[in-house]
């Protein structure tokens, strides 16, 4: 594993030849981020894993500073992967590299997380623009954890680049819950909280099959979580996964949710 620490190394590298599978993460590496980079080392030639906590996607500046970092243990676990690239940038070698290009979202993208984070799917789209740019990747590999964030970039992306974004399944723990650096941050009986609601929402989306009132029975359901775990819920909606419009139709439709546990916010789509 060749670690590239700024825009010249990662140049030196790309004088080699190109990079064919790309993984962007902001470290805290887990099991759902190492099936993206798996998945990349089987389809592609090399692959590249990038590790940037970027700023500019956090519409809160403590959300950034209590965001979790472990470069050790990130290390010792690409390590083992044995990809070929870690990039692991400065703040300048991605904003100063070009002109900051004005991301605009229209406003059919203004739900869910868009419409409750201000700003962060711009910060995304932003970085990933800048990343694309710098690494010209044939593909790039993303998680349906955050499946607003990979239709939005997927749309940016693939019309201005020739890079397809490749769409990979959530990895979940036994119980259900979804894989992610912030689980770390919740303490034990959060975490045991966050596994309960997440059984809840699978066995309620079972339920919601043959049923008509699918908008109401969401909206019990929204006070119900509040009122079992104590959990702030930011959204609560049923939609459609390849358009992400709200829908009552079952198939190819998910749960989507974001809340606050403490002062930790989660989101799941299932
Ligand atoms: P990060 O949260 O580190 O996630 C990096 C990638 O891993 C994303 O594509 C995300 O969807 C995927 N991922 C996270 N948890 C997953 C899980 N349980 N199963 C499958 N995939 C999972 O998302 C970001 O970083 C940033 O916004 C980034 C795209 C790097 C831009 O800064």
């Amino acid at each position: 594993m060749k670690i590239l620490y700024n825009n010249d190394d990662l140049n030196e590298a790309l004088k080699k030849g190109p990079i064919y599978g790309f993984v962007p993460t902001m470290g805290s590496l887990h099991k759902g981020h190492i099936s993206l980079i798996k998945r990349s080392k089987k389809e592609c030639k090399n692959t590249l894993v990038s590790i940037f906590v970027n700023p500019n996607q956090f519409n809160n500046k403590k959300d950034f500073i209590r965001y979790p970092r472990n470069i050790k243990k990130d290390l010792s676990i690409l390590k083992k992967l044995k990809i070929n690239f870690l990039y692991l940038p400065n703040k300048s070698d991605i904003y100063n590299s070009r002109r900051r290009t004005k991301i605009r979202l229209s406003k059919k993208n203004q739900i869910m997380c868009a419409k409750f984070r201000k700003g962060h799917f711009e910060g995304v789209i932003d970085v990933m623009n800048r990343l694309s740019a710098l690494i010209k990747p044939r593909k790039i590999y993303m998680g349906e954890k955050d499946l607003q964030q990979l239709h939005l970039v997927k749309a940016y992306i693939e019309k201005k680049y020739r890079t397809k974004i490749i769409s990979c399944k959530t990895v979940r723990d036994k119980t259900g819950m979804a894989l992610s650096s912030r689980n770390s941050l919740l303490n034990k009986m959060n975490l045991s909280i966050a596994k309960n609601l997440t059984k809840n929402l699978f066995f309620f989306k079972k339920k919601l099959r043959g049923k008509k009132n699918i908008k109401d029975l969401i909206n019990q359901k929204k006070i119900e979580l509040n009122r079992l775990y104590g959990v702030k819920i930011e959204y609560l909606e049923f939609r459609n996964i390849k358009t992400l419009k709200i829908t009552t139709k079952i198939n190819n439709s998910n749960i989507f949710i974001a809340y606050y546990l403490n002062k930790i916010r989660l989101i799941d789509n299932l």
